[in-house]
């Protein structure tokens, strides 16, 4: 691993998405370095072009993608990587992460990865608490995989409950933790 921070920051497809632009930012202002993978339905939300500037690189979309690597873009990263976050973390997201499913380039490096796993769900609090995400988040707790939020308020879809997702401050504060225990280890 190179002496400067790495993340892979993953993006889906929820409304909170917009509020990862400001994380991504944050991160690359500390000097860390981040890659972007989106889902395709997260680049209905927020341009691939906010994350490209703010990342200042190429924001990866597909599993097949040409970026110059002989290895396979998600092993390679997978080897350079010292933190993986996911905000937001869709209720889809979390069912194919604990299922190990890897059908997009966002769950394919997830299948690959062996490191520190941070996810910030953010959806409808409905969905928080229907009995298939809440064995999901169960089972990847038990993997060791992180959780901050969701926090409890007031929702873009007008609910009120558990379902948004955390600030960019905390999910940042919580990130460079994570670096610092990995690294002690
Ligand atoms: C307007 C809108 C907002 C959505 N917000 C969320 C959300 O906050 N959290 C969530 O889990 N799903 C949300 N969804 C549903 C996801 O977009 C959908 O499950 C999608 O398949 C997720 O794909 P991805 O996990 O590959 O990004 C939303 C859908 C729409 C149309």
């Amino acid at each position: 691993m190179s002496e400067r921070k790495s993340i892979v920051l993953g993006v889906c497809g929820g409304i909170a998405a917009y509020k990862s632009a400001a994380l991504c930012s944050k991160l690359t202002q500390l000097g860390i370095d981040v890659q972007i993978i989106m889902t395709e339905n997260a680049a209905r939300f927020v341009s691939e072009l906010t994350f490209r500037t703010l990342s200042r690189r190429p924001v990866i979309t597909s599993l097949w993608e040409e970026l110059g690597e002989w290895k396979p873009e998600h092993v390679a990263l997978s080897a350079r990587c010292g933190l993986f976050a996911v905000a937001p973390a869709t209720a889809n997201f979390i069912a194919k992460f604990a299922c190990g499913i890897a059908d997009d380039a966002l769950t394919t490096f997830a299948a690959t990865f062996n490191g520190p796993v941070l996810l910030a769900p953010a959806m409808n609090p409905e969905m928080w608490r229907h009995a298939a995400c809440v064995e999901n988040v169960e089972k990847l707790r038990r993997r060791g995989v992180h959780f901050i939020g969701p926090e409890r308020g007031h929702v873009a879809c007008g609910d009120d409950g558990p379902g948004r997702m955390s600030e960019p401050e905390r999910i940042l504060e919580y990130s460079l933790q994570l670096f610092k225990t990995s690294e002690s280890l």
